[in-house]
């Protein structure tokens, strides 16, 4: 994105920064927590919004209730992220659709990581799953859909690792709880977090702004104790809600960020400051 060559932000309409109207975005993961969250703020920001999750999430319904709520288009497609010739599908349809691609968001995950395995006892297939859908997923969409940016000389990627790529779960927060956090989960995530960095500098010639948000603890009618021990360990002393995380996004894809390129944007409570 070229930038006005001015010193007088008089001249700047900032809230117009950041509009989304009539850009592409593509949001994998679009029915989860917070890629409901994305999908609902980036229509309400005038995005056309492209929800892509697995078929039993139903996408389309999903995207058609948001473009009930906006006035947007909004188009579901199914997508398994860990096949590359369904990544390559989806930039077919999405291409097809609206003729472009402007942002693409990977708010996927594999949700078997919640079922806690001791360590010791992984199976190999288990962690399979979680590197494939969590890291190779992102790796696809980045690849498919980036090259495509890259290619027409610009694009807003945004994606998403954990706090557990940089600081190592606290043990202690599932005490009297069915939860924890597997290894594989911390490893994709960390592997997320350098794939981005590489990618925001491979890229930045190209037009390409590739950046990252790092959500944490985001409520979803979690036990008591989880919500309890969370409160303990957490500076803010709560979980977070999944549109406390959808604003980090609007910022990141539009031109409000448009130097921005490689910033991981934490919205954490302070989990990992101390
Ligand atoms: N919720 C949190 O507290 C939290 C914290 C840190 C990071 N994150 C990350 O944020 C992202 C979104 O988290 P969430 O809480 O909304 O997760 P979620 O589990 O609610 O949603 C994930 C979505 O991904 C979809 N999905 C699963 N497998 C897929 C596949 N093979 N292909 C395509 N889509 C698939 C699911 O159907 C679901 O809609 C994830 O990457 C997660 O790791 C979440």
């Amino acid at each position: 994105m070229q930038a006005l060559r001015t010193t007088d932000p008089s001249k700047i309409n900032f809230k117009e920064k950041f509009n989304l109207s009539d850009k592409v975005i593509v949001i994998s993961g679009g029915c989860g927590l917070i890629g409901r969250a994305f999908s609902e703020a980036v229509a309400q920001f005038g995005g056309n919004v492209v929800v892509a999750d697995i078929p039993a999430a139903h996408p389309q319904k999903t995207a058609e209730e948001i473009q009930n709520r906006n006035s947007v288009k909004c188009i579901g497609i199914e997508l398994e992220v860990e096949k590359k010739s369904s990544v390559i599908a989806l930039k077919e349809k999405v291409l097809h659709e609206f003729g472009k691609i402007d942002g693409l968001v990977t708010a996927h995950q594999n949700k078997s990581h919640l079922k806690f395995e001791l360590f010791e006892n992984v199976c190999e297939e288990n962690w399979d799953k979680v590197i494939e859908v969590n890291l190779k997923g992102t790796f696809f969409l980045c690849q498919v859909i980036g090259s495509y940016m890259a290619e027409k000389g610009s694009g807003s990627i945004v994606n998403m690792p954990s706090t557990y790529s940089v600081v190592a779960p606290n043990q202690n927060l599932y005490e009297g709880t069915s939860l924890g956090c597997p290894a594989a989960y911390s490893a994709g995530k960390g592997g997320i977090d350098a794939l981005s960095r590489y990618l925001a500098s491979y890229w930045a010639k190209k037009g390409v702004r590739v950046n990252m948000i790092t959500p944490h603890g985001v409520w979803n009618k979690h036990e008591d104790s989880f919500e309890k021990n969370f409160a303990k360990y957490s500076p803010m002393q709560r979980m977070s809600y999944n549109h406390e995380v959808a604003p980090a996004l609007i910022y990141l894809l539009s031109d409000a960020s448009g130097y921005g390129t490689g910033n991981n944007l934490w919205v954490d409570g302070g989990w990992t400051v101390w």
